[in-house]
């Protein structure tokens, strides 16, 4: 009997070291999404069976091409308004969610502007205080009575005093979770977790973009391994989003935190995101024509251009 027990785990040793081990699996897990003009492929790698995201969103508020036909209940789309309204008559954002929901499609959450402590030519949306909670009592507030949930305009990791002045002005609005973006390594994303955490301690926390940017695969597996474990086991964390989901070679955060190489085959950390095995697949830089941001800049000279038509109307 003994001898037996022993020759299972002796047995059970060897299959697991042999065997491709998924990773963990997470309905946490969402995608932010920048799409691929040049590799269409590339978008469906994220809802192939198996994925286990569950949710996107593209900085815009209509849901991207490639996913609108999904179901909400599979593939949630968040809408984000990015930046402020083009003057107090812009009710783009307001109405075009509103409609998607008198549409049929159950849009249950929202994002608030994106980095609106930081700079435009970082990717921020500059904004002052005071128009980002003028801006919020008109077009992202009236969203709660149709049942939606508002995230928090997403500040850089800098951007904690920004928040405090917003949250302390804003004191009509509702924020049902506060969106964070950290970029470096395990100990200052700790920090600014649990000190967020501390500081707003009944409101849930999304981080819907980090990463560990410019270091090496092996620092970067291990603070991707070390985050989600630890964003997936605490109830105070709603939701993440990997920022990475592009191919290595058009990236700004470096290669090696990218769910793509260069030829558009899943890294380990494409892949155990999504829930599977490591792929042993290498992120490489072979060239770097163009950066995510720049796509980032695109969508706001849209934005840009499309509010300035509707002021000439
Ligand atoms: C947003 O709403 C405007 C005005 O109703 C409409 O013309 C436009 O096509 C909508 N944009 C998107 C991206 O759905
Ligand atoms: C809408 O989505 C939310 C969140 O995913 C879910 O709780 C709710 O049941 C959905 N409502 C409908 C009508 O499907
Ligand atoms: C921020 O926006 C103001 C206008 O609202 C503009 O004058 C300024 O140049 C912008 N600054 C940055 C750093 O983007
Ligand atoms: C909040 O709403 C109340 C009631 O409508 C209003 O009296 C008050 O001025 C508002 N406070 C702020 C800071 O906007
Ligand atoms: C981690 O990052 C923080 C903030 O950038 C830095 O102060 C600290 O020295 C770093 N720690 C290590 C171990 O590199
Ligand atoms: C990360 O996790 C995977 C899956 O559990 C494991 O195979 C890998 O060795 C870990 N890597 C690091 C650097 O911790
Ligand atoms: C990335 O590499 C692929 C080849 O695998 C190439 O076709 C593509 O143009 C490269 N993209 C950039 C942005 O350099």
């Amino acid at each position: 009997m003994r001898h037996h027990h022993q020759l299972l785990s002796v047995l059970f040793l060897a299959s697991s070291a042999f065997s491709q081990v998924a990773f963990s699996s997470s309905a946490k897990r969402g995608l932010p999404f920048v799409p691929s003009p040049q590799f269409p492929q590339d978008n469906q790698i994220r809802v192939e069976p198996g994925s286990d995201l569950t949710w996107f969103y593209n900085y815009m508020w209509a849901p991207s091409p490639e996913f609108s036909a999904i179901a909400q209940s599979h593939f949630e789309y968040v809408p984000m308004i990015w930046g402020a309204p083009a003057n107090d008559d812009d009710w783009n954002f307001l109405n075009n969610v509103t409609d998607m929901i008198k549409e049929g499609r159950n849009i249950s959450h929202m994002l608030g502007f994106n980095e609106p402590d930081g700079p435009w030519s970082q990717g921020g949306s500059n904004m002052s205080v005071s128009s980002a909670v003028e801006a919020w009592m008109r077009e992202i507030e009236p969203l709660k009575k149709l049942g939606v949930k508002l995230g928090a305009p997403a500040v850089t990791q800098r951007g904690q005093d920004w928040l405090a002045q917003f949250m302390a002005a804003c004191l009509n609005c509702t924020i049902d979770f506060i969106p964070l973006h950290y970029y470096g390594n395990l100990s200052g994303f700790q920090d600014l977790v649990s000190r967020v955490h501390t500081t707003y301690p009944n409101i849930k926390l999304w981080i819907n973009e980090f990463g560990f940017d410019h270091v090496a695969l092996q620092p970067t597996q291990e603070f991707f391994n070390d985050t989600t474990q630890f964003l997936d086991s605490a109830d105070y964390i709603e939701r993440y989003s990997w920022f990475g989901t592009f191919r290595s070679n058009a990236s700004n955060v470096g290669p090696n935190g990218c769910m793509l190489t260069q030829d558009g085959k899943l890294t380990d950390i494409g892949s155990w995101y999504l829930g599977g095995a490591a792929t042993n697949n290498v992120p490489s830089v072979a060239s770097k024509i163009y950066s995510i941001r720049t796509d980032i800049w695109v969508v706001v000279i849209l934005v840009m251009v499309m509010n300035l038509f509707w002021l000439m109307v």
